[in-house]
């Protein structure tokens, strides 16, 4: 059995998707912030308790407020470092195997090659730090881990960027009037790949099948490298929205928080060590935006 912690984000909703289809059908638990707390180790373990044929945990709870994080750090440690930290405590008093999500933002993105699992973490952001000390303590305390690290995630549930150009692309087009002087501006220097949600949802399961032993970490995201400017050119135009699109420099955009400038993630130990196809970049945003038409 299967248990998906942090159902209502995005990747809790696309695993739900799967696991609940009828051509899956495994048996999963799946649990909501007011179900199960990971702040809380007493609320892990009364899960863990109800349900004894758990052999998996998918930790998909996270803080991910990253122009928040720093303001309200204390939080954002809580969820994405001792949250983990406790689900690993209880993945191993009672032998289960732990899945946790990570991110590029534990990189600098100061490298300009694709970054590999076994680089140094050095995160710029408060948020970016308290998913290293994750990991950290993932590793420290569950006796089986398994750590993908992602990037750019979007879905058509929850709150993101697809989702932000889809609404503000619109208005911009039916009122054929002006959002934020004229038209979107979307910074084109910094370098990444989108990840749909979808497609990280099935990773995990497929990589859950296996025998797991010790600790991995896997780098998952879409084929394809591209800038957030492109990516909402290509939103647009797949969309046949008309609305221009202006390139502007991270320096223009309102900002908190340093983002790593270049975050591409290597993927050819996933694809070598467990044989994943990956989709590219592209194909998995038209697959998104017909979900999101589906249920507009
Ligand atoms: N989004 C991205 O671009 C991105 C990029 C790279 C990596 N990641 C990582 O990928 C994973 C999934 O991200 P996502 O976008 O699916 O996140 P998400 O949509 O923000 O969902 C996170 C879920 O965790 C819940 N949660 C917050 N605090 C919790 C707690 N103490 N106990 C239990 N649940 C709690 C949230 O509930 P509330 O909404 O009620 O707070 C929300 O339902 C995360 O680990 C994230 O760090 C995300």
């Amino acid at each position: 059995m299967i248990w998906v912690v942090g159902v209502e984000g995005q990747l809790g909703h696309e695993l739900k998707c799967l696991l609940t289809s009828e051509s899956l059908e495994r048996e999963s638990v799946f649990t909501a912030v007011h179900e199960c707390d990971i702040t809380k180790i007493d609320t892990i373990r009364a899960v863990v308790k109800k349900h004894p044929a758990i052999k998996t945990i998918v930790n998909c709870a996270a803080y991910t407020a990253v122009e928040k994080a720093g303001e309200e750090s204390q939080r954002a440690f809580a969820v994405n470092s001792e949250g983990p930290g406790n689900l690993a405590k209880v993945a191993a008093e009672f032998d289960l195997t732990l899945f946790h999500i990570s991110t590029d933002y534990i990189f600098s993105g100061k490298h300009f090659t694709p970054y590999k699992e076994e680089d140094d973490a050095s995160p710029l952001s408060a948020y970016g730090a308290s998913k290293w000390q994750g990991e950290l303590a993932v590793r420290a305390f569950a006796s089986r881990s398994v750590v993908i690290r992602t990037s750019w995630l979007y879905s058509s549930y929850g709150h993101n960027f697809v989702k932000i150009i889809l609404e503000k692309a619109k208005k911009s087009a039916d009122a054929n009037a002006n959002v934020n002087n004229g038209n979107l501006r979307v910074v084109y220097d910094q370098i990444g790949s989108p990840t749909f949600a979808g497609d990280l949802a099935a990773a995990i399961l497929e990589i859950s099948k296996r025998e797991l032993q010790g600790h991995a970490i896997y780098n998952y995201t879409n084929e394809g490298i591209t800038s957030w400017y492109d990516f909402a050119k290509a939103i647009v135009e797949i969309e046949g929205i008309e609305c221009e699109i202006t390139p502007i420099l991270s320096s223009e955009y309102p900002s908190k928080v340093e983002r790593p400038m270049y975050s591409v993630l290597n993927k050819s130990k996933i694809k070598q060590e467990i044989g994943i196809k990956i989709p590219h970049w592209r194909e998995s945003l038209k697959r998104c935006l017909c979900q999101i038409q589906k249920r507009s």
